[in-house]
């Protein structure tokens, strides 16, 4: 058992406090081309909390998760309706920039994707992209990227070999240099689409552990296809079906006392 099986399942008082949600969505509805692939989705996610987002493949979770940072306008014939409002602000606002909400929503993917260059350059990425160059001095991006860094566990590791190509490294620690790249952006959303299932065990283990310290300062939608990593990691689990909420509730209540047949035989994994 890791450390992060014996702290999570519980709601911490300050999470239980925050009345805000972090992320609500209203009658979200998203068509490619005539396929529909959400159906009058309403949620609502809250801050400093980890929320798994479970289902069968096909059941429209990464395209739930790319409504949040409106990525999935880069794909062609993509029709949305209804709303989603993040740290209480319409993202479809006509004022809304995109770059802003991207760095505000950040996201990680299944398979890690640091860019072949180094360590160093990788966290500061986003900045470089984000802001002019004069903006922070040698000392700031420094420090910027050792605290990144750090809050991902791996300064101990990559410090003395930050010129080092960022390929170099296993993928347990390329998964968390692309969280760290995210960090100084300052985010306050980070979505994980399936982000261990590149890992080994091993690897499995440390991205919990990683992924349960940074929940307090984050709002984290995470999705997995593995159960026991939805009931170790998250304290409210989401469950979809042909792009459909079926349930959402606190964990344990979604494993152990489910609402809807469905959502039973899905988490017993007698679905297909
Ligand atoms: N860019 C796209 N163009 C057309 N259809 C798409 C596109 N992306 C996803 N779909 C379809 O939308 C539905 C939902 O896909 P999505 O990738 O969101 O599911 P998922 O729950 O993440 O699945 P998995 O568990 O396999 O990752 C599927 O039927 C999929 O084929
Ligand atoms: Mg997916």
């Amino acid at each position: 058992m890791n450390t992060a099986t014996t702290q999570t399942n519980e709601t911490t008082p300050a999470a239980e406090s925050a009345t805000r949600y972090s992320i609500q969505t209203d009658g979200l509805n998203l068509w490619y081309g005539k396929f529909q692939a959400l159906k009058d989705v309403c949620v609502s996610i809250k801050p400093s909390i980890i929320t798994a987002l479970i289902g069968p493949s096909g059941c429209g979770k990464t395209t739930l998760l790319r409504c949040f940072n409106r990525i999935n306008e880069r794909y062609e014939n993509v029709t949305t309706t209804g709303q989603v409002t993040i740290l209480e602000k319409n993202i479809y606002d006509s004022n809304v920039s995109l770059s802003e909400l991207r760095k505000t929503v950040g996201m990680v993917f299944q398979r890690p994707n640091p860019l072949p260059i180094s360590i160093y350059k990788n966290v500061l990425f986003g900045i470089r992209v984000h802001t002019p160059r004069s903006t922070f001095t040698r000392d700031q991006r420094d420090e910027m990227v050792e605290s990144a860094l750090r809050d991902v566990q791996l300064w101990d590791d990559v410090k003395d070999m930050l010129r080092k190509k960022a390929t170099l490294l296993s993928l347990e620690q390329q998964q968390k240099l692309c969280i760290a790249r995210l960090l100084p952006l300052k985010p306050r959303v980070i979505l994980m689409d399936e982000p261990c299932s590149a890992l080994d065990a091993e690897g499995v283990e440390r991205i919990e552990e990683l992924v349960n310290e940074l929940r307090e300062k984050y709002t984290i939608v995470m999705v997995t296809h593995n159960m026991g990593q939805a009931r170790r990691v998250s304290q409210e689990c989401i469950f979809m079906l042909l792009g459909e909420i079926i349930e959402h509730g606190k964990t344990l209540d979604v494993f152990l006392n489910p609402q809807h047949k469905d959502t039973e035989m899905y988490v017993t994994g007698r679905y297909g």
